[in-house]
């Protein structure tokens, strides 16, 4: 059960023919970890999308920023965020960790506790990207889901994942930040895709109706504030 708008991708959306697929390469996430650790609690943003509500993000590249916090997610790629000019070390990730410049980057803080419900990436800039995972602080607690197989990703690996198909998340351990980017669909990373090995992840019955639940039930009136209601609902 999706409590999400219908979606249909459009002409420009490209195949994603994994669910978790294990990338080439391990980073050494340490100095992107102490430049994160050295952020003031209010760089980072709450939520805008109902589905992850209780989960934080910071920008770090993203499209033109618009009024509504956090639009630069949904308004292309290319345009490095303020933040990133005192984060080199993320910015060398960016530039330097993949086959292809991040076109689009963000930090994922999901608090000890926190879920994200079931959902599909429903621009057509994400449907026209691969979306990877680099897991940069986590613990065996910290799963993803696509359709209805879990899977822990360690910290220093890399992930295609597909966000196209119904995806949500739970941690039950501490907090867990993931580096998150999409990559455009070039030679030179459908080939390192290509190159990766599908991992199937496992069943979890119980895990998976707790992220079927209409993410609206878990509200807070922290997530009042501003217009943010009115986006939730539309969403
Ligand atoms: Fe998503």
């Amino acid at each position: 059960m999706l409590y999400q708008r219908p979606h249909r991708p459009g002409p420009s959306a490209i195949a994603k023919p994994y669910r978790f697929r294990r990338l080439g390469g391990f980073v050494d996430v340490a100095p992107a970890l102490a430049e994160l650790d050295a952020l003031p609690a209010e760089a980072w943003l709450p939520s805008q999308w109902k589905w992850h509500l209780g989960t934080r993000f910071l920008i770090l590249r993203g499209g033109p920023s618009g009024v509504a916090p956090g639009s630069a997610l949904t308004a292309g790629g290319g345009v490095d965020a303020p933040a990133l000019a005192s984060l080199p070390a993320l910015r060398a990730l960016l530039d330097e960790a993949f086959p292809e410049p991040a076109a689009l980057a963000w930090v994922g803080l999901s608090p000890a506790g926190s879920r994200i419900h079931f959902h599909v990436d429903n621009t057509a800039h994400w449907d026209a990207h691969h979306r990877v995972h680099l897991p940069l602080r986590t613990s065996p607690g910290a799963r993803l889901c696509v359709d209805a197989a879990f899977l822990h990703l360690p910290a220093g690996t890399l992930w295609a994942f597909n966000n196209s198909r119904p995806h949500g998340a739970l941690n039950t351990g501490p907090d867990r930040l993931h580096l998150m980017v999409d990559l455009p669909a070039t030679p030179a990373v459908e080939a390192w895709i290509a190159a990766g090995e599908d991992v199937a992840g496992a069943p979890d019955p119980a895990a998976r109706q707790a992220l079927c639940r209409n993410p609206l039930d878990a509200l807070q009136p922290d997530d009042l504030k501003g217009d943010l209601l009115v986006r939730l609902l539309d969403q």
